[in-house]
């Protein structure tokens, strides 16, 4: 037992020497912070597998910005001095420099931006640079950065969804008295005001920005100070960090904090839910822009061409906001796999967190541009929309409501206007077409009155109470989300 554990010491001895001489002679490789308890380099595709520097070097300001507030909170405990926190923070800003400019040096074996922001201070300010890391794991780092990064995105995210809002509302003010057919199950329903449609819109998008201000308040927890899982044994004052970096709340379980990426699942979900709602709308605008409907004519910078056919022009953007969506739901359900089975508190898996959630923001950022465009600049033709809302029994419930007025049940004037409609089709009239004469031969409870409800006018500002959409109401409404919207975007 004693000998094989000295023979055991003996060899792991002269292979860490093997280390340092294999680290020497490879030119794009340097030693790896943690080698001190490796015996042989890192297997060349273990790097390539493990490294998660291609995904999360665009967190690099964030991982600056966390750690100068880290050397802060080192001077305040005493660890730095104030010479040495200048210093380390000069360092920081010159690494900062270089990969804002691209001209970073980055190595074959650099396994992550944490390790390589370090690596790189070291080599330009000496070995002041590995006090850096004094009291700090990157579990704790890697989560600060998330939530740094996350923050601002949420900001641009909300900024976005406004835009689009205002696009819906600028569209809405032009059609008040624009009367379109009203859908269920895609069958003409009843009519309703076009800016009453548009609105419907802004008040989804409403929702969406509501759920990026609450998950903002989970994203918005300074988790620096937890250390690789249970805290640190330097005295820093965690309170001082989160307001150098401007958190209104700290993390307080370590354990939690290095394993907890729920905040990454609620924006994952928020993501999609405003992906669901930009697939509904581009579903509607596909079918609305086709030669079946013409409702919409989309503008020409919006669509694209067809290789054979000369005459396409088609809906792209739409369908690819569409289709788009699927792998935006993608995302969530592969983090929530992810941190199904996971222990506290932190593992490596996590490391899968970030791929997924910077592809999801950039579909949606993007989906959310272009709709800022395209909706903008949609134009409606109104011929085509009038001529859709004269036709296909819009009317009819209004005739039932015309009878209960009269004293009608309900279920009994449903039943009259119902054979009236059968009649109609059966002499391939419209409700429009019918005299009083029409309507007595269905049922004396008709009089010259019922006339007067076959106005789609009539039909539309009928609808008047709060939410409806007759034209007053539409207008009241309308004039709210002006307001509303005439102030800045923020959360
Ligand atoms: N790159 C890792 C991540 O994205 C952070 C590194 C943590 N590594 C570790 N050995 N604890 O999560």
């Amino acid at each position: 037992m004693k000998a094989s554990s000295s023979a055991r010491r003996k060899k792991s001895f002269s292979s860490s020497q093997a280390t340092r001489i294999s680290a020497k002679k490879s030119s794009t490789t340097s030693a790896k912070a943690w080698a001190g308890r490796f015996t042989e380099p890192t297997n060349a595709l273990v790097e390539r597998f493990t490294t998660s520097l291609p995904i999360d070097r665009q967190l690099f300001e964030y991982d600056i910005q966390g750690s100068m507030a880290h050397c802060q909170t080192l001077e305040k405990a005493k660890v730095l001095s104030k010479a040495e926190c200048q210093q380390l923070i000069r360092g920081l800003t010159r690494v900062r420099s270089e990969l804002r400019e691209g001209r970073f040096p980055f190595t074959d074996s650099d396994e992550d931006i944490h390790m390589v922001v370090e690596r790189r201070l070291t080599e330009l300010i000496g070995p002041l640079g590995g006090k850096l890391h004094t009291g700090r794991s990157r579990n704790d780092q890697v989560t600060l950065d998330l939530r740094l990064y996350l923050r601002e995105q949420l900001q641009v995210l909300h900024g976005k969804i406004h835009a689009v809002q205002a696009a819906f509302v600028q569209q809405a003010s032009q059609h008040i008295n624009t009367f379109i057919p009203g859908y269920t199950h895609l069958q003409r329903a009843q009519p309703v005001s076009l800016a009453h449609h548009f609105l419907a819109y802004v008040e989804m998008l409403e929702r969406d920005k509501a759920r990026i201000a609450d998950a903002l308040r989970r994203v918005n927890v300074m988790p620096l100070g937890s250390g690789a899982l249970a805290g640190s044994n330097y005295p820093t004052d965690r309170t001082f960090t989160a307001k150098l970096l401007n958190f209104p709340a700290l993390s307080q379980n370590s354990l939690d904090a290095v394993s907890d990426r729920d905040y990454v699942v609620e924006v994952l979900n928020v993501l999609s839910l405003i992906m669901m709602h930009l697939s509904r709308l581009s579903e509607e605008l596909i079918v609305w822009s086709s030669q079946e409907f013409s409702f919409v004519e989309l503008p020409d910078g919006f669509c694209t061409g067809s290789s054979m056919m000369p005459q396409k022009k088609n809906p792209d953007v739409p369908e690819l906001i569409r289709g788009k969506t699927g792998r935006v739901y993608g995302h969530l359900v592969t983090l929530l796999t992810t941190l199904k089975g996971l222990p506290l508190s932190y593992n490596r898996d996590l490391q899968e967190d970030k791929e997924p959630l910077f592809d999801a923001l950039q579909t949606v950022l993007d989906s959310l541009s272009l709709y800022a465009g395209l909706i903008q600049r949609m134009t409606v033709r109104k011929e085509r929309v009038a001529e859709a809302v004269g036709s296909g029994f819009l009317l009819a419930t209004e005739l039932a409501d015309y009878l209960v007025q009269e004293g009608v049940p309900f279920r009994e004037a449903h039943s009259i206007v119902g054979r009236l409609v059968q009649t109609c089709i059966k002499q391939k009239q419209e409700l429009g077409d019918v005299s009083l004469d029409d309507l007595r031969t269905i049922s004396p409870r008709f009089t010259k009155k019922a006339l007067n409800f076959l106005t789609v006018e009539g039909a539309v500002d009928r609808k008047a109470q709060i939410g409806g959409t007759a034209r007053k109401q539409v207008a009241r409404q309308l004039k709210t989300w002006e307001q509303r919207l005439k102030k800045r975007p923020s959360m």
